[in-house]
């Protein structure tokens, strides 16, 4: 009998995709879910899973690793699709792809599935991660092939089946969500005129609602890894969780972003990454104080081109393993602290120390015990700015 290896959510397009693999497939499902963020009841989850027709269910929390081998080197290399997706869902997917293929080779199964729709990204990234691990794998995406042209008549098809799902009231948006952040998209969302409703953000308060009192935090960072909140050692994972609500709580990290996506249509999605906000301002601020220029500046091109690479799916390739070497390289010097004011939506640095500091105040006082050498700037403009001696036109 033939295997497959189902990425599961426990939502309806997955629960359905269990019973329909093994109905077209004459297949037995075998289901994987991995918590990234909010960890779920795995008894519920199991039981919905069985209801559907899964042979076995692997459930898994994933979080340390995901934190440690994807959110770490993206945090690194300033990820920020398009300068505004700090790539929450995009770099959970290569995650779950390895997953997939580990969970194939240990189940001895030909197959993997995924639940994801045929016209995002999120497709891709699964299926060019599984592809470069094992291409041997043959991938079922029920989404693309069923033929449910509704929410309902999976509803319906549930119903039928004896499937259990969620009596929760359905978002009237589409949510994807791990500890990293979350992107919410579809229904009134899809106007891009429409201004979000508040009911469309659940992780960030709204401005009316956050206190009108400034909050500061301290953020230590140990070799380029967030190590210390308000000067309490605290592990990255926990640290994320404490951001996400703090920084929540303080309105940070919305975003409103109409982006390219890379089956080559423009959509609207929201985004929510207190945390990520707050440690990739901290982070690029201690980069800022303890590394050189020509590193930073050059540091910017290669940034935006991990982003593309995230987001296109392209985690498993030598470029963005060259490039995490690169980031990686300077990290050693990224120890010290940041202190950050969180104040009605907004994160801003307002301090940092660092043992590397590459600052002195000797050099950029314009008060007393300045020990710049200004004659020497002569010198130097007479020689930087001779190629274009009468050059210009007046
Ligand atoms: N647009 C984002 C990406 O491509 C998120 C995709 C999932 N979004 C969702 N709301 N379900 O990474």
């Amino acid at each position: 009998m033939k295997k497959v290896v189902l990425a599961y959510s426990g939502g309806l397009d997955t629960s359905c995709a269990v019973r329909w693999i093994r109905d077209t497939y004459g297949a037995k499902v075998i289901c994987f879910s991995a918590f990234i963020g909010e960890v779920s009841d795995r008894k519920l989850l199991a039981k919905k899973a069985r209801s559907a027709g899964a042979s076995k269910i692997y459930i898994e929390d994933l979080k340390t690793e995901f934190v440690r081998d994807f959110v770490t080197p993206a945090l690194w290399a300033h990820a920020k699709y398009e300068g505004k997706y700090l790539l929450a869902t995009a770099l959970g997917r290569p995650l779950i792809a390895k997953h997939l293929v580990q969970i194939a080779a240990k189940e001895k199964a030909d197959y993997v599935a995924h639940g994801c729709t045929g016209k995002g990204n999120d497709q891709v990234r699964i299926e060019l991660g599984v592809r470069s691990l094992n291409p041997k794998l043959k991938i079922i995406a029920p989404l693309r092939e069923w033929g449910f042209g509704s929410r309902e008549e999976e509803i319906d098809y549930a119903h039928q089946y004896g499937i259990l799902i969620s009596a929760t009231k359905k978002s009237p948006y589409s949510i994807d969500k791990n500890i990293w952040g979350a992107a919410i998209e579809a229904g009134i969302l899809e106007d891009p005129w429409k201004e979000p409703p508040a009911d469309a953000y659940f992780m960030t308060r709204s401005l009316d609602r956050v206190s009108a009192k400034p909050f500061y935090v301290v953020i230590g960072f140990k070799a380029g890894i967030p190590a210390s909140f308000n000067g309490k050692a605290m592990a990255f994972v926990p640290l994320i969780e404490k951001l996400n609500e703090l920084g929540g709580r303080y309105g940070i990290g919305r975003v409103d972003h109409i982006e390219n996506r890379l089956v080559g249509i423009k959509s609207r999605e929201l985004y929510e990454a207190p945390a990520a906000t707050i440690l990739h301002l901290a982070h690029s601020e201690l980069e800022s104080f303890v590394l050189d220029r020509e590193f930073i500046h050059y540091k910017k091109v290669l940034s935006e081109k991990y982003s593309e690479l995230v987001y296109f799916g392209l985690w498993f390739t030598p470029l963005r393993e060259a490039l995490d070497q690169f980031f990686a390289a300077q990290q050693k010097r990224v120890t010290g602290t940041i202190r950050i004011k969180l104040d009605r939506g907004t994160a801003t640095v307002v301090g940092r120390k660092s043992p590397y500091s590459m600052y002195s105040e000797r050099l950029a006082t314009y008060s007393k015990g300045d020990e710049f050498d200004r004659n020497a700037a002569e010198g130097f403009m007479k020689i930087w700015g001779l190629p274009y001696e009468g050059k210009s036109k007046k």
